[in-house]
């Protein structure tokens, strides 16, 4: 039987649809455009909305880190730490990428959300669709018991898009954002009869992306 990388890596043969919107894993091919993404900016230079200031490198640093950080996301996979990155196409088009990150999942059924879309690709409502489609996968078909993100109170787009979408507060971090600079981090959950649904799903790959994660029992990694 021929292998796929599909087999490889169970993630690229997850695709999760949902309307106008797609989530599907990242082969190196997108990875091209998500890195030209990332380089064309995704916020202000004076703003940094990430934990770790990956967007102040310089361009070159900036692409070749965003390809090493999703190939070394995809060797490190086990059931007890994992990172689900999936690139994100509004209308066929590349626009991004939504992130679900767990530890010890099996016993804690519960990830953190973290995304960004390209400058031309915000404020159209994208972030809440792709928002809204994560949190519905991972409570309907990984059986998450509930969902974290966090952000910096300085970025009202994602807290927007926390409170649209049914997350409520769940306290304050004070954190070193850049080398010196205190930022506040708001803290958000959301339970899965919170959630403010959007589009239905349709899922495909999630059979093996189970098995992948140790969810049914079966083969979990070490
Ligand atoms: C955060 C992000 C993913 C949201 O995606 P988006 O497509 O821009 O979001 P949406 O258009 O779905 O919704 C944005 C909401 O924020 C609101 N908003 C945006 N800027 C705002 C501001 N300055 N003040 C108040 N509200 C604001 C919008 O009005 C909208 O809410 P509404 O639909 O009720 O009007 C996107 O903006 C992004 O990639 N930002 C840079 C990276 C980032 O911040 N990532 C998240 C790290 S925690």
């Amino acid at each position: 039987m021929t292998l796929t990388l599909a087999d490889l890596h169970p993630v690229l043969g997850l695709r999760i649809a949902a309307g106008p919107l797609e989530l599907r894993g990242i082969t190196d091919d997108d990875l091209l455009g998500l890195c030209a993404l990332a380089r064309d900016g995704i916020h202000p230079p004076d703003q940094m909305p990430f934990y770790v200031p990956w967007t102040d490198a310089e361009p070159g640093a900036l692409v070749r880190g965003t390809a090493a950080y999703h190939w070394s996301n995809r060797a490190e996979y086990s059931s007890s730490a994992w990172a689900l990155e999936l690139g994100v196409w509004y209308d066929g088009v590349l626009v991004g990428s939504q992130g679900l990150r767990t530890r010890r999942f099996l016993t804690t059924r519960t990830g953190e959300t973290g995304s960004w879309l390209g400058r031309a690709h915000q404020g159209r409502g994208i972030g809440t669709r792709m928002r809204q489609a994560i949190c519905a996968f991972a409570f309907d078909h990984l059986d998450a018991a509930e969902v974290t993100s966090g952000a910096f109170v300085d970025n009202p787009a994602s807290l927007a898009v926390s409170r649209k979408v049914g997350y409520r507060d769940n306290g304050r971090q004070r954190l070193e954002r850049r080398p010196g600079e205190l930022a506040v981090n708001q803290q958000l959950v959301l339970t899965p009869g919170a959630l403010v649904r959007g589009d239905p799903l349709e899922v495909e790959g999630l059979p093996a992306f189970r098995r992948l994660v140790g969810l049914d029992g079966a083969d979990p990694l070490p």
